[in-house]
C-alpha cells in the first residue's frame, strides 16, 4: 500500500515535472524547405516572423533547387542518418509515403483544438491525413497553368492579350520570333519541361484525358493520337525557347519575361511572386492568363509535414508551426507574397489581386465541372517514382529529335515498368 501510494506519488510528480519541461521547453523546428528565390525567401520570411514572435526558434534548413528535387535528396539522406528535420516542406502522395514507413508524427491534437476539418476543404484534408490522423499541414494552392506575359514585349508584334487556344499561342510564337523575340522564356530542367508538358495534356486533351492519362495512367490514352497531338506540340514549344536554356533556373527565366528579354513564360503562380518582390505590378507591368485550359485548372498545394522528433522543445516546435500555418491570418500574409490563395476555406480576398482573385473563381468553376486536377508535374497526381517514368520521357523528347510517335511507346514502356 504504502509502496503503491510512494510509486503514484512519483508519477504525479514525473508528471508535473514532464508538464512543466514542456510549458517552458522553447518550441524549436529545423524547417526544410526549397524556397530560396526572391519571391519564396520573402514568403518564408513571413512564417520564421510568425514563429518568432510568439517564441519560437527557428533553425532555417534551405535547400535551393526549383521543385524540392534537391530537398528531397537531403532529405532521404537526413532521415536514413536518423536526424530527421522537424518540419519538411512536403507534398501530394510523397506525405502518405513518408507516413507509411512510419517517419511522421500526428497533430490531431492541433487539428482538434484549431477545428481543421470545417477551415480545410475535404479533397485537401484527404492530402493531409494518413489513415484518418493529421500528419501535414496545408500552406496554400498554386496553380499550376498559367501564362505569365510582358504586355510592352507582345506590344511590339501588336498584341494585346495572351492567346486563348494553342493554335493562337503558336501563331502568336512564330510572329514574336520573325520579330527576333524569344516567344518563351524556360528553364530546361526536367520538372520545368513536364511544367509546360501537362499545361499541354490539360489543354490538347481536355481534363478528362488529363485525369486518364496523368492520374489514372490509362494505357489506351497515353498512347492515343491525342498523346501524339500533345508530344507534337511540345515539339512546337521547343522551337520558342532561347538557345541557352538548358539548365536555367525558373526565376532566371521568369526574369527574362520581367525584363523585356522573352514574351511569356508558363509557370506556376509562384512565378507571380517573383514578379512582385521586384515591385511589378499586375496588369500593368506583366499580364496573367491561364493556358489554353479548356476550363480545367491543374492545382498544387505546398504543405509541411512534422516528422517524428524527440525533444519537448522540438514537439512544442512542430505544434506551434502547424497552429500559425493553418491560421487565418498566415494564410493571407503567406499567399500574398507566394502568388499563390489560401488554403483555408473563408480567408478574404479583399487584399490579393485580379490573378489571385480569377485564380479563386476558375478553382469553383473547375471544381463543379470536374477540371480540379492535381498537377504531376509538382508531385500531387502521382507517386515519385511513376511521376518520374513520365517526367524521364518528357525531358528525353525535349531535349532531342525524338518523334512523336516515338515518344507515346516510350511513355507507355516507361509507366508499365514503374507500375510493376
Ligand atoms: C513548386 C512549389 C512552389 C514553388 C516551385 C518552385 O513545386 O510547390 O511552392 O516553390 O516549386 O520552386
Amino acid at each position: 500500500m504504502k509502496l503503491t501510494k510512494t510509486i503514484l506519488a512519483t508519477g504525479v510528480a514525473f508528471s508535473a515535472l514532464a508538464t512543466a519541461t514542456f510549458a517552458h521547453a522553447e518550441p524549436t523546428a529545423e524547417v526544410l524547405h526549397w524556397w530560396t528565390s526572391g519571391g519564396e525567401a520573402k514568403a518564408v520570411s513571413a512564417l520564421k516572423e510568425d514563429f518568432e514572435a510568439k517564441g519560437g526558434k527557428w533553425v532555417d534548413s534551405p535547400v535551393a533547387g526549383g521543385a524540392g528535387d534537391a530537398a528531397m535528396t537531403v532529405l532521404r539522406s537526413r532521415v536514413l542518418s536518423g536526424d530527421a528535420p522537424a518540419a519538411v516542406q512536403l507534398k501530394g502522395p510523397a506525405i502518405q509515403e513518408w507516413a507509411e514507413q512510419g517517419a511522421l508524427a500526428d497533430l490531431n491534437d492541433v487539428a482538434a483544438a484549431e477545428g481543421w476539418n470545417d477551415v480545410l476543404p475535404a479533397a485537401i484534408q484527404t492530402i493531409m491525413q494518413y489513415e484518418g490522423d493529421y500528419v501535414a499541414v496545408p500552406v496554400n494552392i498554386h496553380r499550376v497553368d498559367w501564362i505569365w506575359a510582358n504586355p510592352e514585349v507582345l506590344a511590339k508584334v501588336d498584341v494585346t492579350e495572351v492567346p486563348g487556344t494553342w493554335e493562337e499561342f503558336n501563331s502568336l510564337a512564330d510572329k514574336l520570333k520573325a520579330a527576333g523575340i524569344t516567344p518563351l522564356a524556360h528553364g530546361g530542367q526536367p520538372w520545368q519541361d513536364a511544367t509546360i508538358f501537362e499545361t499541354v495534356v490539360l489543354g490538347v486533351g481536355g481534363p478528362e484525358f488529363y485525369q486518364q492519362t496523368m492520374i489514372d495512367l490509362d494505357e489506351d490514352a497515353l498512347k492515343s493520337d491525342t498523346m501524339k497531338a500533345v508530344f507534337d506540340q511540345m515539339r512546337k514549344m521547343r522551337g520558342y525557347v532561347d538557345a541557352d536554356f538548358s539548365g536555367r533556373d525558373w526565376n532566371l527565366a521568369t526574369a527574362m519575361v520581367m525584363n523585356g528579354d522573352a514574351a511569356m513564360q508558363i509557370m506556376g503562380d509562384w512565378a507571380k511572386g517573383e514578379f512582385m518582390a521586384a515591385g511589378k505590378v499586375p496588369g500593368k507591368d506583366f499580364i496573367c492568363a491561364p493556358t489554353p485550359s479548356e476550363n480545367g485548372y491543374l492545382f498544387n498545394t505546398d504543405s509541411f509535414a512534422m516528422f517524428e522528433v524527440s525533444g519537448d522543445d522540438k514537439v512544442a516546435g512542430q505544434k506551434l508551426l502547424a497552429e500559425l500555418i493553418v491560421g487565418e491570418k498566415f494564410q493571407e500574409t503567406f499567399n500574398l507574397l507566394k502568388g499563390s490563395i489560401p488554403a483555408r476555406l473563408g480567408v478574404p480576398m479583399t487584399n490579393f489581386d485580379d490573378c489571385a482573385i480569377k485564380s479563386e473563381s476558375d478553382l469553383k468553376s473547375a471544381e463543379e465541372a470536374g477540371g480540379f486536377l492535381p498537377s504531376m508535374a509538382h508531385g500531387m497526381a502521382l507517386r515519385g517514382h511513376l511521376a518520374g517514368a513520365i517526367i524521364d520521357v518528357v525531358t528525353a523528347h525535349f531535349n532531342s529529335d525524338m518523334s512523336s510517335d516515338e515518344a507515346v511507346i516510350r511513355l507507355v514502356e516507361a509507366v508499365e515498368l514503374a507500375k510493376d
